[in-house]
């Protein structure tokens, strides 16, 4: 329809606006300087015409002249007609300060919780540091020890086993000591109670919009509409999935390929929920996919290396698993299983479940 729609005249500003002259916009097809993302603004500008509505409004994006888009509020009036030919007056209200300044902001936002991650993560680290220094120390002067006895003439089998059962026992207070590091990072609400997948998922997609936005990405939900609840932490949950849309969204810039495109699909299957997050990026090669899921790894520039880690961290404290595995076609599918809560599992009055948290 808009290819069928010519402009009949414009005004000076207009012009300015589109970087025209009146000559090379009158007689031309409307549909020249509407890209193809904003398909769904015109459906509903022509739907509201059909329905007698007297005008519809709507923020969107015209192209211009020189190819670049210009941020606009379009208002579409439609003026009536005696004869049989159909006029539409569009007007449009140049926004893009106010949006550049909106993206300068959301970036902004981002930068600034990226500075607080780094922040916090770096005190973390000084108190790493400091913790496991002692048993590392420990754990060298026990290995040294246990070369000694072995390195005698006589072997002091006794005392190198002593010295080694002392090294691992040391290795172990270190690995507590991360765990519970990493528990503090993994800062949830703290709250347990049972909610609808559905909706904490349509959260999750509707928070990281304006961030993978910026990165010329959007994200779709595909999944069944009866009710799948789970037990546990929710905003935990939600940043799971936060990580994991936004990963897919970097993963695909990063590499200039892929179409921008993130899914997350959801299902019940018995007793589990499945959540996938797919995208279309570069995939996964063999030596990263091995160690995704470990604290600090990362292949970014700017990136920390903890969101899968602590994703996997509050997956499994929910009694699921995370995994990942390339796609058929290209990019990856990260999929979460978690536990569901079953309707026969909810007390009478709807209370509390049967189910314990894990
Ligand atoms: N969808 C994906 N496609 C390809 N590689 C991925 C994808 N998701 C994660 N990765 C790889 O896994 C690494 C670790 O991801 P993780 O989220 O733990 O850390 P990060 O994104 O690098 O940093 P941050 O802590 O800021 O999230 C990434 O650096 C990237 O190499
Ligand atoms: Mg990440």
């Amino acid at each position: 329809m808009l290819d069928n729609t010519p402009i009949v005249g414009l005004n000076e500003k207009a012009c300015q606006m589109l970087g025209v002259v009146p000559t090379e916009a009158v007689g031309r097809p409307l549909g020249l300087w509407c890209p193809d993302e904003t398909m769904a603004v015109w459906n509903r500008v022509f739907l509201d015409y059909i329905s007698l509505k007297v005008s519809h409004e709507a923020e969107t994006v015209i192209r211009c002249k020189d190819g670049s888009d210009l941020d606009v509020i379009l208002s579409a009036a439609y003026p009536k007609r005696p004869d049989e030919q159909v006029f539409v007056v569009v007007g449009l209200v140049d926004i893009s300060e106010r949006i550049a300044r909106e993206k300068a902001l959301a970036r902004a936002q981002l930068d600034l919780a990226h500075a607080g991650r780094v922040s916090i993560l770096g005190e973390l680290a000084a108190s790493i540091t400091h913790e496991i220094n002692q048993p590392l120390s420990a754990i060298m002067a026990n290995g040294n020890a246990a070369l000694r006895w072995l390195n005698r003439p006589v072997a002091d089998l006794d005392e190198a086993r002593a010295a080694i059962g002392h090294m691992i026992l040391e290795g172990e207070r270190a690995s507590r000591i991360i765990a519970r590091t990493r528990a503090m990072a993994m800062k949830g609400s703290g709250e347990h109670s049972v909610f609808e997948l559905k909706p904490t998922l349509e959260e999750a997609i509707e928070i990281t919009r304006r961030q993978i936005g910026l990165l010329g990405a959007s994200c779709t939900m595909h999944g069944c509409d009866t009710s799948v609840r789970i037990l546990g932490d929710r905003v935990q949950l939600q940043q799971v999935i936060i990580n994991l849309i936004v990963n897919a969204a970097q993963a695909m810039t990063s590499a200039t390929c892929g179409d921008g495109r993130v899914e997350v699909h959801f299902r019940a299957e018995g007793r589990r929920a499945i959540v996938r997050v797919i995208d279309s990026g570069p995939g996964l090669d063999a030596a990263s996919a091995a160690r995704l899921f470990e604290a600090f790894f990362t292949t970014k520039t700017d990136g920390m290396g903890m969101g899968l880690s602590v994703s996997k961290g509050i997956v499994e404290a929910h009694g699921g698993t995370i995994a990942a595995c390339n796609n058929a076609g290209p990019g990856c599918t990260f999929t979460v299983d978690i536990p569901i809560v079953l309707a026969d599992e909810q007390d009478v009055d709807g209370g509390s479940p049967a189910l314990r948290f894990a």
